[in-house]
C-alpha cells in the first residue's frame, strides 16, 4: 500500500468507528469512502454495532454496500440521515470542498447536505487554501445543453473542458445519464457566490462546490512509520 492509500484506509476507518447503532448513514463516493464502507460492514459483521441503513450516492456506493452486507435504504423510506460519510477532492481551511472528481457530486451533495452529521475524510494532500488551486470545478450538465453551458461559463471567466472518459470512446456519463465539465478558474474568490452562479446557467444540474455543508472533516497524516487522524 502507497502512503497514500494507508491515509485513506486510517481515515476510512476512523469515520467508521463513529457509526452508531440504530442509524441512517449515508454513503459517499471514491477511494476514501470506500474503506470507510467496508469497516461499517466489518464493525456490523462483528456485531459491534446493529440496525444501520445506508444511502448510497453513487452506483459505485451502492455496489460497495452490498459487498460489504450493509443494508440499504432510499430517500423515500427515511425522514432522516443522522451521519454521511464521504471524501472530498480539496478542502479548504472553511472546510468548503470541491468535490465530484468521481463525477458522483449531485448526489452526494443531495445525501451530504441532509445529513446531521457531515463527515469529511481525507488523506492531507487534499488540504488547499484556497478552492481551485489544484482541482477543476466539476459540473454536471444535461446533454442537450453542453454547448450553451459551455459558452456562459466561458463569460463568467472559466475555462470549461468535458470530461472524456477512461475506456470507454467519448465522454464520462453520470449515473444520471448526464455529462460533466471541468471547469478551471483562475481565482474562487467566493466560493458560495460561484456555486449559486454557475447552478442558475440553464442545464446546469449540479456543480462540485460544497459550501457550508461540511460538519467535521477527518484528516489523514503520515508521521514516521505511522497514519495519525486530525480533526478539523
Ligand atoms: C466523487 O464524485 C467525489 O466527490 C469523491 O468523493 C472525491 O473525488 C474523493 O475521492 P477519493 O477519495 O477517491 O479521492
Amino acid at each position: 500500500m502507497t502512503p497514500q492509500d494507508l491515509m485513506k484506509q486510517e481515515v476510512g476507518k476512523a469515520a467508521a468507528a463513529r457509526v452508531q447503532s440504530n442509524s441512517i448513514v449515508g454513503l459517499g463516493t471514491g477511494s476514501t469512502t470506500a474503506f470507510a464502507i467496508e469497516f461499517i460492514g466489518k464493525r456490523l459483521a462483528a456485531g459491534e454495532i446493529t440496525n444501520v441503513k445506508g444511502i448510497p450516492t453513487s452506483f459505485q456506493a451502492r455496489v460497495l454496500a452490498k459487498q460489504h452486507g450493509i443494508p440499504l435504504t432510499t430517500l423515500d423510506e427515511v425522514d432522516r440521515i443522522d451521519i454521511a460519510i464521504d471524501g472530498a477532492d480539496e478542502v479548504d481551511p472553511h472546510k468548503n470542498l470541491i468535490k465530484g472528481g468521481g463525477a458522483a457530486h449531485t448526489q452526494e451533495k443531495v445525501v451530504d447536505a441532509l445529513a446531521e452529521q457531515f463527515i469529511v475524510v481525507v488523506d492531507n494532500t487534499k488540504l488547499v487554501d484556497k478552492l481551485g488551486s489544484t482541482f477543476l470545478v466539476p459540473v454536471e450538465v444535461i446533454p442537450m445543453a453542453v454547448t450553451p453551458v459551455m459558452r456562459a461559463i466561458e463569460k463568467l471567466g472559466g475555462k470549461p473542458q468535458l470530461r472524456m472518459g477512461v475506456k470507454k470512446a467519448g465522454p464520462v456519463v453520470t449515473d444520471q445519464g448526464n455529462l460533466v465539465v471541468d471547469v478551471k478558474f483562475d481565482s474562487i474568490d467566493n466560493p458560495a457566490e460561484l456555486e449559486k452562479t454557475l447552478n442558475n446557467i440553464p442545464g446546469v444540474l449540479e456543480n462540485g462546490l460544497f459550501v457550508g455543508v461540511t460538519d467535521l472533516v477527518l484528516v489523514g497524516e503520515v508521521q514516521g512509520d505511522k497514519v495519525i487522524i486530525k480533526e478539523m
